[in-house]
């Protein structure tokens, strides 16, 4: 009887031969399934004559030479509908241009990117783009979603006891940067996307990304060169969401 890594690898390795080049997936894609400390039975030894993928993947939606913002919320955020939901709640709800922004930001990382740990990440890839309050608030997100705060009437979200137990508590680093966060003064633009950070829509709403096209331009410094080409300190991880396979 197969393990379930031994089938995931069979999987993978089955699909990988059903393109021209071999595909090995990062060890942060797989680590649980599989123990990252045994050997990786395709890496290296299995190349039977065929290169590994070392470009964009034949699989995923092949994105322009330089891709935009809009681009990968396009090409690799789609349908993205929690983010555009957000952010027209924040337009719906008056705040100003700089939260909606925020709001339309917050959760990339775990949609395109890595789940845990979203507002760090996603911060950091924003941030060399973006006005620096607006990447504080998106990393700051994270954090004062467990903490609820009477004054903007923010309550803890019901959905996380459902979703993570009515005994989840949050570990003493995250408490400790919410007691950095509240005394911040950028803390209520962060408090603000977690007031519009809604999992409950009007599933008969749509929202269009191109309604945000006028504030996406005059936010975000879109690099001449196309995100991931652009030598910026964050550059490798767009390109890491465009070709998220490559073997190096
Ligand atoms: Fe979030
Ligand atoms: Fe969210």
């Amino acid at each position: 009887m197969p393990t379930p890594s031994q089938l995931a690898d069979a999987l993978e390795d089955r699909m990988s031969h059903q393109l021209d080049q071999l595909v090995v997936k990062s060890v942060l894609f797989t680590s649980g399934e599989r123990d990252p400390t045994q050997p990786r039975p395709n890496a290296m030894s299995s190349a039977e004559g065929r290169t590994f993928l070392m470009g964009p993947d034949p699989r995923l939606p092949r994105m322009p030479q330089r891709p935009t913002l809009m681009d990968f919320f396009k090409y690799r955020f789609a349908p993205a509908a929690h983010l555009l939901q957000s952010a027209r709640l924040g337009l719906k709800n008056g705040y100003d241009e700089k939260v909606v922004f925020a709001c339309l930001l917050h959760d990339i990382a775990n949609l395109g990117f890595i789940r845990c740990d979203h507002g760090y990440w996603g911060a950091q890839l924003i941030e060399p783009y973006v006005d620096e309050e607006v990447s504080w608030a998106v990393r700051a997100h994270q954090t004062l979603r467990f903490f609820p705060d009477p004054s903007v009437g923010y309550e803890y979200p019901e959905m996380y006891i459902r979703l993570f137990g009515a005994d989840f508590v949050p570990e003493p680093h995250v408490k400790e940067a919410y007691r950095r966060y509240r005394g911040h003064k950028w803390y209520m633009t962060a408090r603000l996307i977690t007031v519009n950070d809604l999992y409950s829509f009007d599933p008969n709403v749509v929202v269009n990304l191109e309604d945000f096209t006028d504030i996406i331009g005059r936010n975000f410094r879109q690099p001449e060169e196309g995100l991931g080409f652009d030598d910026s300190p964050s550059a490798h991880m767009w390109r890491t969401i465009n070709m998220p396979t490559r073997f190096l």
